[in-house]
């Protein structure tokens, strides 16, 4: 799909002038490395009920659900997902323009393969798997390997159980983490938003962060999202298709300034 050209350039000189771009990414910026979104026809959510899979409460009830699922699901996703183009582009662009933070709320770690050094992980990592009574760390090899003999899977020095280093729903985001992530949508003056529904909060008001205090902002998302209208470059297109075409603009003759 060719996006049109002048928007695209418009988009890569203003990108090329800003001083503090801050990006901000969701699920839909690694579903082209066969990651399912959580919401829309065929999100992970239409498969599996969030209230017993991504909340602490039913976590402490019942943990081999969540084992089972990472067992059938997240394990496998995280071990075949590799960066897409547009992983790949993202951190192409902290050589060439003023990218200060990529602020994510993707729990699967790409950003990090693709080589971006500044993305800062709203609601943790599932690529580190942790006990939740003396917080020693196993990788999701080993406890993909201690879940297969015991579910749930138990810390080996204290028996304690194991959870996943991520955010569930009813638990708070880390404050340091999340006053870190609204400074920077308050600080830069370019927010670029990749791949979320931007409706789940308190993530989804760092667009409106960055618009409050004079950021232009551009949206990158397959579907509608409520700060489309607050947009001012908005591509209702795959993320990709819009960020490999940043890499035919005049970003890419230049070295940053
Ligand atoms: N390129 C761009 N956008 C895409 C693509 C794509 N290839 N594929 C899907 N999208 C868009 C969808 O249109 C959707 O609006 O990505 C968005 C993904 O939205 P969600 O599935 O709601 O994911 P996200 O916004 O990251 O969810 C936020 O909710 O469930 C919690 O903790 C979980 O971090 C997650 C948070």
């Amino acid at each position: 799909m060719e996006i049109n050209h002048d928007i695209i350039e418009g988009m890569a000189l203003a990108l090329k002038q800003a001083r503090h771009i801050t990006v901000f990414t969701g699920a839909g910026i690694s579903e082209e490395s066969g990651i399912p979104t959580y919401r829309g026809d065929d999100g992970l959510w239409s498969k599996y009920d969030p209230a017993r899979y991504a909340d602490i409460g039913h976590f402490l009830h019942d943990p081999t659900y969540y084992w089972n699922f990472f067992q059938e699901v997240r394990y496998p996703l995280l071990k075949n997902a590799k960066p897409n183009k547009a992983h790949l582009v993202l951190a192409e662009l902290e050589s060439k323009v003023n990218l200060k933070s990529v602020l994510t709320q993707n729990i699967d770690g790409l950003h990090q393969e693709a080589g971006s050094t500044k993305v800062i992980e709203l609601h943790g990592t599932s690529r580190v798997i942790r006990c939740i009574e003396c917080s020693k760390e196993y990788s999701i090899d080993d406890a993909f390997e201690k879940a297969q003999c015991n579910n749930p899977p138990l810390c080996t020095d204290c028996k304690g159980l194991l959870r996943p280093a991520v955010i569930f729903f009813g638990e708070a985001l880390n404050p340091d983490i999340l006053q870190h992530a609204f400074d920077e949508a308050a600080t830069c003056d370019f927010l670029l938003a990749i791949g979320s529904s931007m409706i789940v909060y308190p993530a989804a008001q760092i667009p409106m962060i960055a618009k409050q205090n004079g950021a232009t902002l551009a949206i990158i998302n397959k579907d509608a999202t409520p700060y489309d209208s607050r947009a001012d470059y908005l591509f209702h297109e795959k993320a990709g298709t819009v960020l490999a075409q940043l890499t035919g603009t005049g970003i890419y003759m230049f070295t940053k300034l």
